[in-house]
Formats: structure tokens, C-alpha cells, sequence
């Protein structure tokens, strides 16, 4: 079982898209961990996203993901992290599958909607970076059997 960070970003909350993306990941069988609607400070933002400092988008991206509340949430699953970064699609949106988020909600890579860990050791970073222990939910759904193999 893997946990990933979801994040609605600024765009995808102001365009009432937060329950749409709740739907997708529930609809797939993934089970959500934690879910906080917040404002995120330039700090966090920084620190989240450090990996891209630099790089030209960087203050673009800085300013967007600041710019309004984002929906943080943490989903579960068996290759929780690569189901999920299926289903969010590609970076940028043009190149999405259809039937992705990023594909069916956006158009450009600057307004993508929605931000999913790419990998383990940067999902469980994430996970610390957003959530405290204790706002992380174990629980099991009536339904895990069917979607679970085990
Ligand atoms: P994310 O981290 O947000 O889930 O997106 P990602 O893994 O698919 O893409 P990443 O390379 O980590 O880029 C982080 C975010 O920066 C913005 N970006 N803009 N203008 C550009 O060329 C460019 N490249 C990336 C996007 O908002 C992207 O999601
Ligand atoms: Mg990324």
C-alpha cells in the first residue's frame, strides 16, 4: 500500500473542480488518508517545491500555488503513487491523456490543476511536509475486499 500527496491547486478550487477530483480517485478505488482545505504560505510553497528553484517557471509557479486555497489530501492504494499520477495525467495538458484530469479540466501547464508526488521518496517527504501524524486517518472501508486483492 503507497500514500501520495494530492493537491487541488489554486485553480482547480476556484474553478469548482475540488468534488470532481474527489470523485475520480474514489471512483478508482483509492482511499483517502487526510483532506485540509488551506491556504499555503510562501514558505511551504518554497519548500515544496524546491527541486524546481532555478528553473524559469520557478516564481511563475511560486506566485500560482500561493494564489489562492489549495485542497491537500493524501490517497492510498496498492502503487498508490503511479495510479494516482495516471489518473492527474501529464505535466502539461496538451500532452494528457484523455480521460485524465489534466487532459479533461486544463490546457496549459502553468494552470494544471492539480499536483501528485512522482515517487516514493518524494511522496513520503510530502506526506511529513503537509500532514502531521495525527491528521493522517488508518481506517478500512466495507468495500476494501473488492477493490484489494489483499
Ligand atoms: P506537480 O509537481 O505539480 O505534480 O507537476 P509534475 O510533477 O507533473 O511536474 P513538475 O515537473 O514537478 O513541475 C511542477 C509544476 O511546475 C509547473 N511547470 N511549469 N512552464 C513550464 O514549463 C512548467 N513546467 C512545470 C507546472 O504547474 C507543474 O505542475
Ligand atoms: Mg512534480
Amino acid at each position: 500500500m503507497e500514500r501520495t500527496l494530492v493537491l487541488v491547486k489554486p485553480d482547480g478550487v476556484q474553478r469548482g473542480l475540488i468534488g470532481e477530483v474527489i470523485a475520480r480517485f474514489e471512483r478508482r478505488g483509492l482511499r483517502l488518508v487526510a483532506a485540509k482545505f488551506m491556504q499555503v504560505s510562501k514558505e511551504l510553497a518554497e519548500t515544496h517545491y524546491a527541486e524546481h528553484k532555478g528553473k524559469v517557471f520557478y516564481d511563475g509557479l511560486i506566485t500560482y500555488i500561493v494564489s489562492g486555497p489549495v485542497m491537500a489530501m493524501v490517497w492510498e492504494g496498492p502503487k498508490g503513487i503511479e495510479a494516482v499520477r495516471q489518473t492527474v495525467g501529464s505535466t502539461k495538458p496538451v500532452e494528457a491523456a484523455p480521460g485524465t484530469i489534466r487532459h479533461d479540466f486544463a490546457l496549459e501547464v502553468g494552470r494544471n490543476l492539480i499536483h501528485a508526488s512522482d515517487k516514493p521518496e518524494t511522496a513520503e517527504k510530502e506526506v511529513a511536509l503537509w500532514f502531521k501524524k495525527d491528521e493522517l486517518v488508518e481506517w478500512k472501508r466495507a468495500v476494501d475486499a473488492w477493490v484489494f486483492e489483499k
